[in-house]
C-alpha cells in the first residue's frame, strides 16, 4: 500500500519504536581487539594509530583487566620479535613473544579470548610472509611448514584459536594437521581467507615493522578488483578445515563480506577493519572534520550490516565505552 495509507516515518519518529525495530546491534561482544605485543621496555605509541601502543609483556595484566571491565572479549595478537631472521624463527619459539604473552594473558585472565595470528612477515628481516627462494619469491609450501609449527607452539602456550593471516596456498590444511597431530584437535582456525593486497595496511606495517624490504605482497594477497574470487578461496578454505572465515579489510570490501556471508550462511564470519581505516577515522576527528564516536559507530554497524558476526577493530575498547 502506497502513501498515504503507508508512512515509513511512522517507524521513526519516536526514538522507543526506532529502538524496537532496529535490524542490526552493536555489542561489546562482536569485537576482536588487536594487540602488537613485545618483550621489554615501556608502552611505545603508534604515531600513525593513535590511541594504540606497541604493549610490552609486562603491561599485559593491566591491559586484560581493561578489557574485562569493558566487556571485551577477544584479543588476537600480533608479535615484534627481539631478532629476526630469513626464515623467521622467532615466530615459532616456545619462548618467543607471542607465546609468552599467551601465557601472560592467561594467567591474568582465563576468560580472555586469546587468538594468535600465524604469520611470518613480522619475523623475516626481508618483511615477507615466508621464506624466498633466489629470485626472492616466496616458497609456499615451505610457509606453510612454518605456518604448522608456529600454530602449534602457539596451542601448546595456550591460545585458544589461530589465526593463519599470510594468504598461502594450502596454509589452512597444513595448520590444521600439524595442530591435530600434536593433540590440539580441538584448538579452532580463523582464516584470513579474502585477504586483499590493501594499501589500508601502512599504519600496520609501522606498527608490527612487517613492511616487505623488497617488491610487495601481491603475489599472495588478493587482487582488490576481485570479488568473485573471494568465493573461491572461502570454499578452499573451508574444505582445508577452517572454522571461521574472514574478509580483510572489512569498510572497502562490504560487497565481498555480504558475497561471503550469502554463499556460507553457516559459517561464522569475520571482518577486519584495519589499521588504515582506523587511522582515516582518528585523523578526520582530530581536525574536527568528523564526529568520532557517530562516525565509528556507524562503520562498525556497516560492517555487522554487510553480514559479518565478528569485528577485528583497533576501535573494540572506544566502541564497548560508548555501548
Ligand atoms: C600480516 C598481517 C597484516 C595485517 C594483519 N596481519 C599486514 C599485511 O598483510 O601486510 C594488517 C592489519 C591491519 O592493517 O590492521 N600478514
Amino acid at each position: 500500500m502506497p502513501f498515504p495509507t503507508t508512512r515509513m516515518r511512522r517507524l521513526r519518529t519516536n526514538p522507543r519504536v526506532r529502538d524496537l525495530v532496529r535490524q542490526t546491534h552493536l555489542r561489546p561482544d562482536d569485537f576482536v581487539l588487536p594487540l602488537f605485543v613485545k618483550t621489554g621496555g615501556d608502552p611505545t605509541p603508534i604515531a600513525s594509530m593513535p590511541g594504540q601502543s606497541q604493549l610490552p609483556l609486562s603491561a599485559l595484566k593491566t591491559e586484560a583487566a581493561e578489557l574485562k571491565s569493558l566487556g571485551v572479549p577477544a584479543v588476537i595478537l600480533f608479535g615484534l620479535p627481539d631478532s629476526k631472521d630469513s626464515t623467521g624463527s622467532s615466530g615459532g619459539a616456545d619462548d618467543g613473544v607471542v607465546q609468552r604473552a599467551v601465557g601472560e594473558l592467561k594467567s591474568a585472565d582465563p576468560d580472555l579470548l586469546v587468538i594468535t595470528d600465524v604469520c611470518l612477515c613480522e619475523y623475516t628481516d626481508h618483511g615477507h610472509c615466508g621464506p624466498l627462494n633466489d629470485f626472492g619469491d616466496v616458497l609456499n609450501d615451505d610457509a606453510t611448514e612454518l605456518y604448522a609449527q608456529q600454530a602449534v607452539s602457539h596451542a601448546a602456550a595456550g591460545a585458544d584459536m589461530v589465526a593463519p593471516s599470510g594468504m598461502m596456498d594450502g596454509m589452512v590444511a597444513a595448520i590444521r594437521e600439524g595442530l591435530d597431530a600434536e593433540g590440539f584437535s580441538g584448538v579452532p582456525l580463523m582464516s584470513y581467507a579474502a585477504k586483499y593486497a590493501s594499501a589500508f595496511y601502512g599504519p600496520f606495517r609501522d606498527a608490527a615493522d612487517s613492511a616487505p624490504q623488497h617488491g610487495d605482497r601481491r603475489g599472495y594477497q588478493m587482487d582488490p578488483a576481485n570479488a568473485a574470487e573471494s568465493l573461491r578461496e572461502v570454499a578452499l578454505d573451508l574444505a582445508e578445515g577452517a572454522d571461521v572465515l574472514m574478509v580483510k579489510p572489512a569498510l572497502a570490501y562490504l560487497d565481498v563480506i555480504r558475497r561471503v556471508k550469502d554463499a556460507h550462511p553457516g559459517v561464522p564470519l569475520a571482518a577486519y577493519n584495519v589499521s588504515g581505516e582506523y587511522a582515516m577515522l582518528k585523523a578526520a576527528a582530530a581536525n574536527g572534520w568528523l564526529d568520532h564516536d557517530r562516525a565509528m559507530l556507524e562503520s562498525l554497524l556497516s560492517i555487522k550490516r554487510a553480514g559479518a558476526d565478528v569485528v577485528l577493530t583497533y576501535f573494540a575498547k572506544d566502541a564497548a565505552r560508548l555501548l
